[in-house]
């Protein structure tokens, strides 16, 4: 009974993170960040996210996406998603 009643909370969770209300910031390395952090999880990971984490934060952010998580990023473009990240979303001081 408990079990049925948890599969039909992630069911709803799933659905509201496949819905795209999320709209990033217009910029340089947008579409970067938006095909390549939007596999796994919803983009508002970026955007609740974006109070704490200064530039070496993201960086360790999206490395961690690479090494730990297993996210498909190219190491080149790893500079812009970072330097995307840290203009538009990086905590302010
Ligand atoms: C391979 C899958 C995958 C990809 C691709 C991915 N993430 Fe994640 N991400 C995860 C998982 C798994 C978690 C942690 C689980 C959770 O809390 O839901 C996470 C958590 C996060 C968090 C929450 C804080 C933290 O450190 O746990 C942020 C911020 C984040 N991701 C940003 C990004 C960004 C930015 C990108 C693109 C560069 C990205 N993610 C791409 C799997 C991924």
């Amino acid at each position: 009974m408990s079990k049925v009643l948890i599969l039909g909370g992630m069911l709803v969770a799933l659905s509201f993170a496949g819905e795209e209300s999320i709209k990033l910031k217009d910029g340089e390395g947008k579409a970067l960040v938006e095909a390549n952090c939007s596999v796994c999880h919803s983009l508002d990971y970026i955007q609740m996210n974006s109070p704490f984490l200064d530039k070496k934060g993201w960086e360790a952010t999206v490395n961690k996406m690479i090494k730990a998580m297993g996210a498909p990023i190219k190491q080149e473009d790893v500079p812009k998603i970072v330097e995307y990240l840290t203009k538009y979303y990086g905590k302010k001081e």
